[in-house]
Protein backbone atom coordinates (compact mmCIF):
# COMPACT_ATOMS: atom_id res chain seq x y z
CA UNK A 1 0.00 0.00 0.00
CA UNK A 2 2.95 1.96 0.63
CA UNK A 3 3.43 3.60 -2.33
CA UNK A 4 0.09 3.17 -3.87
CA UNK A 5 -0.56 5.88 -6.27
CA UNK A 6 -3.66 6.03 -8.73
CA UNK A 7 -2.25 7.61 -12.23
CA UNK A 8 -6.32 9.13 -12.94
CA UNK A 9 -5.03 11.73 -10.01
CA UNK A 10 -1.63 12.86 -10.57
CA UNK A 11 -2.48 16.22 -8.57
CA UNK A 12 -4.28 18.09 -5.79
CA UNK A 13 -6.51 19.59 -8.24
CA UNK A 14 -7.71 16.30 -9.54
CA UNK A 15 -8.55 15.00 -6.41
CA UNK A 16 -9.71 17.80 -5.26
CA UNK A 17 -12.37 17.66 -8.03
CA UNK A 18 -13.30 14.00 -7.89
CA UNK A 19 -13.70 14.74 -3.95
CA UNK A 20 -16.35 17.69 -4.46
CA UNK A 21 -17.95 14.80 -6.55
CA UNK A 22 -18.29 12.20 -4.08
CA UNK A 23 -18.58 14.36 -0.89
CA UNK A 24 -22.32 16.01 0.15
CA UNK A 25 -22.03 19.96 -0.49
CA UNK A 26 -21.73 20.66 3.58
CA UNK A 27 -19.24 18.21 3.94
CA UNK A 28 -16.92 19.20 1.47
CA UNK A 29 -17.83 23.23 1.80
CA UNK A 30 -16.48 22.83 5.75
CA UNK A 31 -13.22 21.12 4.42
CA UNK A 32 -12.46 23.27 0.87
CA UNK A 33 -13.81 26.80 2.73
CA UNK A 34 -12.51 29.54 4.21
CA UNK A 35 -13.41 32.93 6.37
CA UNK A 36 -15.60 35.66 5.22
CA UNK A 37 -14.12 36.17 1.40
CA UNK A 38 -11.79 33.73 1.08
CA UNK A 39 -9.02 36.02 0.42
CA UNK A 40 -6.54 34.66 2.66
CA UNK A 41 -7.17 31.28 1.57
CA UNK A 42 -6.42 32.20 -1.86
CA UNK A 43 -3.36 34.06 -0.82
CA UNK A 44 -1.50 31.01 0.95
CA UNK A 45 -0.98 29.17 -2.24
CA UNK A 46 -0.66 32.11 -4.70
CA UNK A 47 2.15 33.73 -2.86
CA UNK A 48 3.89 30.00 -1.98
CA UNK A 49 4.41 29.80 -5.82
CA UNK A 50 6.09 32.93 -6.22
CA UNK A 51 8.85 31.68 -4.34
CA UNK A 52 11.79 30.80 -7.12
CA UNK A 53 14.05 28.41 -7.06
CA UNK A 54 17.56 28.48 -8.92
CA UNK A 55 18.72 25.02 -10.05
CA UNK A 56 22.51 24.36 -10.25
CA UNK A 57 22.76 21.97 -13.46
CA UNK A 58 26.58 21.23 -13.30
CA UNK A 59 26.98 20.42 -9.66
CA UNK A 60 28.07 16.91 -8.49
CA UNK A 61 25.34 15.50 -7.65
CA UNK A 62 24.88 12.12 -5.45
CA UNK A 63 20.65 11.72 -5.57
CA UNK A 64 18.01 13.45 -3.17
CA UNK A 65 17.37 12.17 0.18
CA UNK A 66 13.40 13.68 2.06
CA UNK A 67 14.64 11.87 5.25
CA UNK A 68 13.86 14.71 7.86
CA UNK A 69 15.00 14.93 11.38
CA UNK A 70 12.39 16.09 13.87
CA UNK A 71 12.55 16.12 17.33
CA UNK A 72 14.65 13.62 17.77
CA UNK A 73 12.75 11.16 15.01
CA UNK A 74 13.80 10.57 11.59
CA UNK A 75 10.74 11.01 9.17
CA UNK A 76 10.58 9.97 5.61
CA UNK A 77 9.73 13.23 4.31
CA UNK A 78 9.43 16.85 5.68
CA UNK A 79 5.66 17.34 5.19
CA UNK A 80 3.01 15.71 7.80
CA UNK A 81 -0.60 15.66 8.24
CA UNK A 82 -2.11 19.02 9.83
CA UNK A 83 -4.52 18.58 13.06
CA UNK A 84 -8.32 18.67 11.45
CA UNK A 85 -11.22 18.47 13.45
CA UNK A 86 -14.43 16.76 12.45
CA UNK A 87 -12.77 14.54 9.84
CA UNK A 88 -14.95 11.53 10.24
CA UNK A 89 -17.65 13.97 8.82
CA UNK A 90 -16.02 14.78 5.80
CA UNK A 91 -15.19 11.13 4.82
CA UNK A 92 -16.23 7.63 7.13
CA UNK A 93 -13.13 7.04 9.56
CA UNK A 94 -11.29 9.47 7.23
CA UNK A 95 -9.02 10.62 10.89
CA UNK A 96 -8.57 6.38 10.89
CA UNK A 97 -7.46 6.41 7.44
CA UNK A 98 -4.84 9.28 7.17
CA UNK A 99 -2.86 8.26 11.03
CA UNK A 100 -2.57 4.90 9.27
CA UNK A 101 -1.10 6.24 5.81
CA UNK A 102 1.02 8.47 8.13
CA UNK A 103 2.28 5.58 10.00
CA UNK A 104 2.35 3.58 7.11
CA UNK A 105 4.75 6.57 5.23
CA UNK A 106 6.36 7.37 8.32
CA UNK A 107 5.22 10.78 8.64
CA UNK A 108 3.32 12.75 11.51
CA UNK A 109 -0.04 12.71 11.86
CA UNK A 110 -1.58 15.38 14.51
CA UNK A 111 -4.75 14.35 16.38
CA UNK A 112 -7.01 17.42 17.14
CA UNK A 113 -8.81 17.38 20.23
CA UNK A 114 -12.20 17.77 18.15
CA UNK A 115 -10.82 14.83 15.85
CA UNK A 116 -13.34 12.19 15.57
CA UNK A 117 -11.55 9.26 16.76
CA UNK A 118 -9.93 8.96 20.33
CA UNK A 119 -6.42 9.56 21.40
CA UNK A 120 -6.16 6.18 22.22
CA UNK A 121 -7.44 4.79 19.01
CA UNK A 122 -4.75 7.06 17.13
CA UNK A 123 -1.97 5.92 19.49
CA UNK A 124 -2.50 1.87 18.44
CA UNK A 125 -2.77 3.17 14.79
CA UNK A 126 0.50 4.80 15.01
CA UNK A 127 1.74 2.56 17.48
CA UNK A 128 2.25 5.60 19.92
CA UNK A 129 3.97 7.95 17.36
CA UNK A 130 1.35 10.56 16.89
CA UNK A 131 1.25 14.41 17.64
CA UNK A 132 -1.72 15.81 19.89
CA UNK A 133 -3.31 19.06 19.06
CA UNK A 134 -4.67 20.87 22.36
CA UNK A 135 -7.73 23.15 22.07
CA UNK A 136 -7.65 25.25 25.20
CA UNK A 137 -10.15 23.60 27.76
CA UNK A 138 -11.47 26.43 30.22
CA UNK A 139 -11.06 24.24 33.05
CA UNK A 140 -7.39 23.07 34.43
CA UNK A 141 -8.72 20.24 35.63
CA UNK A 142 -10.13 18.72 32.20
CA UNK A 143 -6.66 20.01 30.44
CA UNK A 144 -4.87 18.13 32.64
CA UNK A 145 -6.97 15.21 31.99
CA UNK A 146 -6.23 15.45 28.24
CA UNK A 147 -2.55 15.97 28.51
CA UNK A 148 -1.80 12.87 30.63
CA UNK A 149 -3.98 10.92 28.34
CA UNK A 150 -1.77 11.76 25.46
CA UNK A 151 1.35 11.19 27.16
CA UNK A 152 -0.12 7.87 28.46
CA UNK A 153 -1.06 6.82 24.74
CA UNK A 154 2.66 7.55 23.71
CA UNK A 155 2.56 11.33 22.06
CA UNK A 156 5.46 13.38 22.88
CA UNK A 157 5.09 16.16 20.77
CA UNK A 158 2.37 18.32 22.00
CA UNK A 159 0.76 20.82 19.62
CA UNK A 160 -0.96 24.12 21.32
CA UNK A 161 -3.18 26.73 19.03
CA UNK A 162 -2.66 30.27 19.12
CA UNK A 163 -4.85 31.21 16.07
CA UNK A 164 -8.42 30.57 17.26
CA UNK A 165 -9.34 33.20 19.58
CA UNK A 166 -12.56 33.32 18.67
CA UNK A 167 -14.97 31.07 16.41
CA UNK A 168 -14.23 32.25 12.96
CA UNK A 169 -16.77 33.60 10.03
CA UNK A 170 -17.25 31.40 7.81
CA UNK A 171 -20.26 31.82 5.28
CA UNK A 172 -20.68 28.62 3.63
CA UNK A 173 -20.83 27.06 7.36
CA UNK A 174 -23.35 29.37 8.26
CA UNK A 175 -25.51 28.80 5.57
CA UNK A 176 -25.09 25.02 5.51
CA UNK A 177 -25.98 24.98 9.15
CA UNK A 178 -22.85 22.35 10.08
CA UNK A 179 -22.53 20.40 13.01
CA UNK A 180 -21.80 16.98 14.11
CA UNK A 181 -24.04 14.46 13.04
CA UNK A 182 -25.25 16.74 10.35
CA UNK A 183 -28.18 18.31 10.61
CA UNK A 184 -31.06 17.09 8.77
CA UNK A 185 -32.32 19.80 6.53
CA UNK A 186 -34.09 19.22 3.20
CA UNK A 187 -30.62 20.65 1.29
CA UNK A 188 -28.93 18.77 3.54
CA UNK A 189 -30.59 15.67 3.30
CA UNK A 190 -30.85 15.76 -0.52
CA UNK A 191 -27.03 16.54 -0.61
CA UNK A 192 -26.69 13.00 1.12
CA UNK A 193 -28.93 11.04 -1.16
CA UNK A 194 -27.17 12.38 -4.10
CA UNK A 195 -23.99 11.16 -2.92
CA UNK A 196 -24.47 7.47 -2.13
CA UNK A 197 -20.96 6.39 -1.63
CA UNK A 198 -20.52 8.69 1.44
CA UNK A 199 -23.60 8.01 2.47
CA UNK A 200 -23.52 4.27 2.92
CA UNK A 201 -19.88 4.55 3.66
CA UNK A 202 -21.64 6.65 6.47
CA UNK A 203 -23.62 4.52 7.75
CA UNK A 204 -21.54 1.43 7.89
CA UNK A 205 -19.36 3.65 9.78
CA UNK A 206 -21.89 5.02 12.35
CA UNK A 207 -22.30 8.81 13.37
CA UNK A 208 -19.08 10.52 13.27
CA UNK A 209 -18.78 11.58 17.14
CA UNK A 210 -15.59 13.68 19.00
CA UNK A 211 -14.20 10.35 20.20
CA UNK A 212 -11.57 12.19 22.11
CA UNK A 213 -14.02 14.37 24.13
CA UNK A 214 -16.75 11.77 24.83
CA UNK A 215 -16.14 11.00 28.11
CA UNK A 216 -16.32 15.07 29.13
CA UNK A 217 -19.66 15.35 26.86
CA UNK A 218 -22.65 14.62 29.15
CA UNK A 219 -25.22 12.37 27.33
CA UNK A 220 -28.09 12.91 25.58
CA UNK A 221 -27.12 16.72 24.83
CA UNK A 222 -28.77 17.90 21.68
CA UNK A 223 -26.94 19.64 19.06
CA UNK A 224 -28.03 23.35 20.30
CA UNK A 225 -26.83 22.02 23.61
CA UNK A 226 -23.57 19.87 22.26
CA UNK A 227 -22.80 23.26 20.73
CA UNK A 228 -23.27 25.32 23.89
CA UNK A 229 -20.92 22.71 25.85
CA UNK A 230 -18.20 22.76 23.60
CA UNK A 231 -17.92 26.61 23.59
CA UNK A 232 -18.01 26.86 27.34
CA UNK A 233 -15.45 24.04 27.24
CA UNK A 234 -13.07 25.38 25.08
CA UNK A 235 -11.09 28.87 25.34
CA UNK A 236 -9.14 29.57 22.24
CA UNK A 237 -7.54 32.61 23.69
CA UNK A 238 -3.84 31.51 24.74
CA UNK A 239 -1.61 33.79 26.96
CA UNK A 240 1.65 33.70 28.66
CA UNK A 241 -0.01 32.73 31.92
CA UNK A 242 -2.13 29.78 30.26
CA UNK A 243 0.80 28.03 28.32
CA UNK A 244 2.99 28.10 31.47
CA UNK A 245 1.07 24.96 33.46
CA UNK A 246 1.34 23.56 29.98
CA UNK A 247 4.59 23.21 29.80
CA UNK A 248 5.37 22.33 33.66
CA UNK A 249 3.01 19.65 33.35
CA UNK A 250 4.13 18.58 29.77
CA UNK A 251 7.59 16.44 29.77
CA UNK A 252 7.82 16.78 25.83
CA UNK A 253 8.47 18.75 22.94
CA UNK A 254 5.50 21.83 23.01
CA UNK A 255 4.94 23.59 19.84
CA UNK A 256 3.04 26.57 19.47
CA UNK A 257 0.82 26.95 16.34
CA UNK A 258 -0.46 29.91 14.34
CA UNK A 259 2.73 32.13 15.15
CA UNK A 260 2.87 34.99 12.35
CA UNK A 261 5.21 37.72 14.39
CA UNK A 262 8.54 38.06 15.77
CA UNK A 263 6.37 39.30 19.18
CA UNK A 264 4.41 36.02 19.59
CA UNK A 265 7.77 34.18 19.12
CA UNK A 266 9.94 35.71 21.56
CA UNK A 267 7.26 35.21 24.00
CA UNK A 268 6.68 31.40 22.81
CA UNK A 269 10.96 31.14 22.80
CA UNK A 270 10.41 32.73 26.07
CA UNK A 271 8.12 30.11 27.43
CA UNK A 272 10.77 27.14 26.82
CA UNK A 273 8.43 26.11 23.69
CA UNK A 274 10.03 23.49 21.48
CA UNK A 275 8.69 24.91 17.73
CA UNK A 276 6.94 27.61 16.25
CA UNK A 277 4.50 26.69 13.74
CA UNK A 278 3.81 29.48 11.46
CA UNK A 279 -0.20 28.76 10.17
CA UNK A 280 -2.72 31.10 9.18
CA UNK A 281 -5.32 27.73 10.33
CA UNK A 282 -5.48 27.40 6.22
CA UNK A 283 -7.13 30.95 5.31
CA UNK A 284 -10.07 30.13 8.08
CA UNK A 285 -9.56 32.85 10.62
CA UNK A 286 -8.49 36.08 9.62
CA UNK A 287 -8.97 37.37 6.05
CA UNK A 288 -6.98 40.51 5.91
CA UNK A 289 -3.67 37.83 7.24
CA UNK A 290 -0.27 37.51 5.47
CA UNK A 291 -0.27 34.59 3.83
CA UNK A 292 2.25 32.31 5.49
CA UNK A 293 5.20 32.11 3.36
CA UNK A 294 5.91 35.75 4.17
CA UNK A 295 5.96 35.68 7.90
CA UNK A 296 8.08 31.95 7.55
CA UNK A 297 10.70 33.83 5.39
CA UNK A 298 10.97 36.76 7.85
CA UNK A 299 10.86 34.59 11.15
CA UNK A 300 13.18 31.96 9.67
CA UNK A 301 16.11 34.92 9.50
CA UNK A 302 15.45 35.70 13.04
CA UNK A 303 15.03 32.46 14.70
CA UNK A 304 16.10 29.54 12.73
CA UNK A 305 18.41 27.02 14.33
CA UNK A 306 17.12 28.72 17.86
CA UNK A 307 13.77 27.14 17.24
CA UNK A 308 12.23 24.07 15.16
CA UNK A 309 10.37 26.20 11.89
CA UNK A 310 7.00 24.64 10.86
CA UNK A 311 4.63 25.55 8.11
CA UNK A 312 1.30 25.14 6.54
CA UNK A 313 -1.58 26.85 5.02
CA UNK A 314 -1.56 26.84 1.32
CA UNK A 315 0.68 24.14 0.47
CA UNK A 316 -0.66 21.67 -2.07
CA UNK A 317 1.89 19.86 -3.98
CA UNK A 318 5.68 18.63 -3.69
CA UNK A 319 6.98 22.07 -5.49
CA UNK A 320 4.78 23.93 -2.65
CA UNK A 321 6.45 22.13 0.29
CA UNK A 322 9.92 23.09 -1.89
CA UNK A 323 9.36 26.45 -1.74
CA UNK A 324 8.51 26.36 1.86
CA UNK A 325 11.55 24.46 2.78
CA UNK A 326 13.53 27.32 0.66
CA UNK A 327 12.20 29.98 2.34
CA UNK A 328 13.23 28.04 5.83
CA UNK A 329 10.74 26.13 7.46
CA UNK A 330 12.32 22.67 9.40
CA UNK A 331 9.05 20.94 8.67
CA UNK A 332 5.90 21.61 6.90
CA UNK A 333 2.12 20.13 7.41
CA UNK A 334 -0.77 20.32 4.90
CA UNK A 335 -4.40 20.24 5.81
CA UNK A 336 -7.01 19.67 3.34
CA UNK A 337 -4.60 18.32 0.41
CA UNK A 338 -4.94 14.64 2.01
CA UNK A 339 -8.33 15.31 3.03
CA UNK A 340 -9.35 15.90 -0.74
CA UNK A 341 -7.28 12.43 -0.96
CA UNK A 342 -9.40 10.67 1.01
CA UNK A 343 -12.46 12.11 -0.04
CA UNK A 344 -11.61 11.24 -3.71
CA UNK A 345 -10.33 7.92 -3.05
CA UNK A 346 -11.70 6.84 0.01
CA UNK A 347 -9.34 4.20 2.03
CA UNK A 348 -6.79 4.62 -0.37
CA UNK A 349 -6.93 8.37 -0.73
CA UNK A 350 -4.13 8.99 1.98
CA UNK A 351 -1.53 6.46 0.77
CA UNK A 352 -2.11 7.90 -2.59
CA UNK A 353 -1.36 12.07 -1.81
CA UNK A 354 1.06 11.05 0.30
CA UNK A 355 2.69 9.12 -2.56
CA UNK A 356 2.02 12.05 -5.15
CA UNK A 357 3.76 14.62 -2.40
CA UNK A 358 6.90 12.63 -2.31
CA UNK A 359 6.99 11.92 -6.26
CA UNK A 360 6.97 15.54 -6.66
CA UNK A 361 9.40 16.58 -4.34
CA UNK A 362 11.96 13.85 -5.10
CA UNK A 363 11.45 15.75 -9.12
CA UNK A 364 12.31 19.42 -7.66
CA UNK A 365 15.10 18.22 -5.53
CA UNK A 366 16.52 16.36 -8.58
CA UNK A 367 15.66 19.23 -10.61
CA UNK A 368 17.59 21.65 -8.40
CA UNK A 369 20.63 19.48 -7.06
CA UNK A 370 19.01 19.10 -3.74
CA UNK A 371 20.64 16.79 -1.84
CA UNK A 372 19.14 17.01 1.42
CA UNK A 373 15.54 18.77 3.01
CA UNK A 374 18.50 21.26 4.96
CA UNK A 375 20.04 22.23 1.74
CA UNK A 376 16.58 23.77 0.26
CA UNK A 377 17.44 27.41 1.87
CA UNK A 378 20.38 27.70 -0.97
CA UNK A 379 17.89 27.49 -3.52
CA UNK A 380 16.54 30.23 -2.72
CA UNK A 381 16.38 33.55 -5.04
CA UNK A 382 15.74 36.23 -2.34
CA UNK A 383 13.24 39.01 -4.13
C1 LIG B 1 -11.69 21.36 7.82
C2 LIG B 1 -10.55 21.85 8.66
C3 LIG B 1 -10.59 21.64 10.03
C4 LIG B 1 -9.51 22.06 10.82
N1 LIG B 1 -9.51 21.78 12.17
C5 LIG B 1 -8.44 22.12 12.91
C6 LIG B 1 -8.36 21.72 14.27
O1 LIG B 1 -9.25 21.06 14.82
N2 LIG B 1 -7.26 22.10 14.97
C7 LIG B 1 -6.23 22.82 14.40
O2 LIG B 1 -5.23 23.12 15.06
N3 LIG B 1 -6.28 23.18 13.11
C8 LIG B 1 -7.34 22.84 12.35
N4 LIG B 1 -7.36 23.17 11.03
C9 LIG B 1 -6.21 23.89 10.44
C10 LIG B 1 -5.16 22.89 9.96
O3 LIG B 1 -4.50 22.27 11.02
C11 LIG B 1 -4.09 23.58 9.09
O4 LIG B 1 -3.55 24.65 9.81
C12 LIG B 1 -4.64 24.09 7.77
O5 LIG B 1 -5.53 23.18 7.20
C13 LIG B 1 -3.48 24.31 6.81
O6 LIG B 1 -3.91 24.82 5.60
P1 LIG B 1 -4.18 23.95 4.30
O7 LIG B 1 -5.50 23.29 4.50
O8 LIG B 1 -4.21 24.97 3.24
O9 LIG B 1 -3.05 22.94 4.18
C14 LIG B 1 -8.41 22.75 10.23
C15 LIG B 1 -8.40 22.95 8.84
C16 LIG B 1 -9.44 22.49 8.06
C17 LIG B 1 -9.35 22.68 6.57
Amino acid sequence: MNDYFDSRFPSVEALRAQAKKRMPGFAFDYLDGGCFSEVNLDRNTREVREVQLKPYYLRDYNGASQETELFGETYDSPFGMAPVGLQGLMWPHCCEILAQACKDHNLPFVLSTVGTASIEKISEITEGKFWFQLYHPAEPELRDKLLDRAWAAGCRTLVILADTPTFAYRPKEIKNGLSIPPRMTLRNVYQMCTHPTWSFSQLAAGAPEFQTMKPYIPKGLNMKHLGLFMNKTFSGRLNEARIQPIRDRWKGNIVIKGIVNPEDAEAAIAQGLDGLWVSNHGGRQLDSGQSTIKPLHDLSKEFKGKIKLMMDSGLRSGPDVANALASGADFTFLGRTPMYGVGALGKKGGHHTFTMLKRQLQQVMEQVACEKVSDFPQHLIEQ
